[in-house]
């Protein structure tokens, strides 16, 4: 791996929207880099105390303006999460730096234009409809299906329907979720096969288009709906060598058929085994990291960490990977129903489990929460470490039973 003294005394700009989980690490990672850093931001604190740029995610011009007049030299800019890629891709280019093109990021961001070059591309993928007019008779991909917006995440909105009536009841529970997260009402929506099977996320780092592999979570627990919680994920996978290679090869490709050529994916597919052989479909791909605190599971070289190889990656410093020692893997504790959450009970407990590392709660008491399908939050996250990855599953599944939330 080249060493992170390469990139020491480099400047970078890390775009922070208002609302992610993502900030603290990639101001921690860029000071282990004893980076200079610059804040983009439309209402983060100053994280770390570094100066701060107001920006406006939704004045992608005006927002250029003001990064361009108010920093000196930038050698890479980051967007921390999602609602900042659009920014970043924009200054980016502006400054002449290496990165993802414009276009490719708002693909990448539209599930349904992912479906669309995807298609195009020959990419594996589940049979879609992009309905228009909420024509549910028009989608004619039968049942079961799976109905979801196009422009949001989180498994927010995303409903399996059996049915016609459930079909129905999706879309229009999806219009609401719309209308009320400030989203284009009329936005298409996306109708597509369900596929059944075991499911995995990749995350990695381009360069110029090839894929270094930083991570392969299973999600044992893979839903099968009519909401998706995410849960557990453990590291490394244990699907076969070929059926993983085949996946990271889907992966790439898939990230290419958007324009991806930089930076990281995190990338959402199912082994799909109807035929008798096990086949990768993509879900989806993200042109960012993997998402609430789940890198912290992640350990690399000499603890280096997950932010600490994207800012390199930016930087233009060579990634070499090595797979971690051991396995690892992280609980996202779903919000089982909706009220106002008072406490939670069995910390100690948990913590006290063999192979537990950590446990962070990320919802403050007296906050409301609401379940999938609206709500968008992780009361928190159970980390572990094992000798393999069903050491770090029973682990994680033990603490989980020893918490009990009390929401009112
Ligand atoms: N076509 C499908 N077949 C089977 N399961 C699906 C399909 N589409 C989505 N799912 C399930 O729903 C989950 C969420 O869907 P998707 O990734 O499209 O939405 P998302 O809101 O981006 O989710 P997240 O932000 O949690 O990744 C998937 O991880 C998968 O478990
Ligand atoms: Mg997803």
């Amino acid at each position: 791996m080249s060493s992170p003294a390469a990139v020491k005394g480099k400047c970078i700009l890390l775009l922070v929207p208002p609302i992610t989980y993502r900030a603290t690490d990639f101001v921690d990672a860029a000071k282990r880099l004893e980076l200079d850093v610059v804040i983009g931001s439309d209402g983060a604190l100053p994280l770390g105390g570094n100066p701060v740029v107001r920006v406006d995610p939704n004045d992608l011009d005006g927002s250029v303006r003001r990064l361009l007049s108010a920093v000196g030299r930038v050698d890479a800019v980051v967007a921390v999460d999602s609602d900042m890629l659009p920014l970043a891709a924009r200054l980016g280019a502006a400054l002449g730096l290496a990165g993802n093109a414009p276009d490719a990021v708002a693909a990448a961001a539209d599930k349904a234009m992912q479906r669309r070059l995807w298609a195009e591309a020959g990419i594996a993928q589940p049979g879609f409809r992009i309905l228009s007019n909420d024509d549910i008779d028009g989608s004619r991909l039968g049942f079961p299906c799976v109905a979801k917006p196009v422009s949001l995440s989180a498994s927010r909105g995303v409903l399996r329907a059996d049915d016609k009536a459930a079909l129905t009841a999706a879309v229009v529970e999806i219009r609401a979720i719309l209308a009320e997260s400030g989203h284009a009402q009329d936005e298409p929506i996306l109708v597509e096969e369900y596929v059944p099977g075991w499911e995995l996320s990749i995350d990695g780092l381009l360069t110029d288009g090839a894929l270094a592999v930083t991570a392969v979570f299973d999600k044992p627990d893979t839903p099968d709906g009519p909401t998706f919680e995410e849960t557990l994920l453990v590291t490394p996978s244990r699907l076969p060598a070929a059926t993983l290679a085949a996946a990271t090869s889907l992966a790439e490709r898939a990230a290419r058929a958007l324009g991806l050529r930089h930076g990281p994916i995190h990338a959402e597919l199912r082994i799909d085994e109807r035929s008798g052989e096990p086949r990768p479909v993509m879900l989806e791909l993200a042109a960012r990291s993997i998402g609430g605190l789940c890198s912290r599971s992640l350990h690399f070289l000499d603890g280096t960490s997950l932010e600490m190889l994207i800012l390199m990656n930016a930087l233009g410093a060579g990634v070499e990977l090595r797979p971690p020692r051991g396995a690892s893997g992280v609980l996202m504790l779903p919000v089982e129903r909706g009220g106002i959450l008072q406490r939670i009970e069995g910390q100690t407990e948990a913590r006290a489990v063999t192979g537990v590392t950590g446990l962070s709660i990320t919802i403050p008491i007296g906050q409301t929460v609401r379940p999938l399908p609206q709500g968008d939050r992780y009361l928190g996250f159970i980390f572990a470490e094992g000798r393999d990855a069903g050491d770090v599953e029973a682990a994680l599944r033990l603490a989980h039973g020893k918490l009990r939330a009390i929401i009112v």
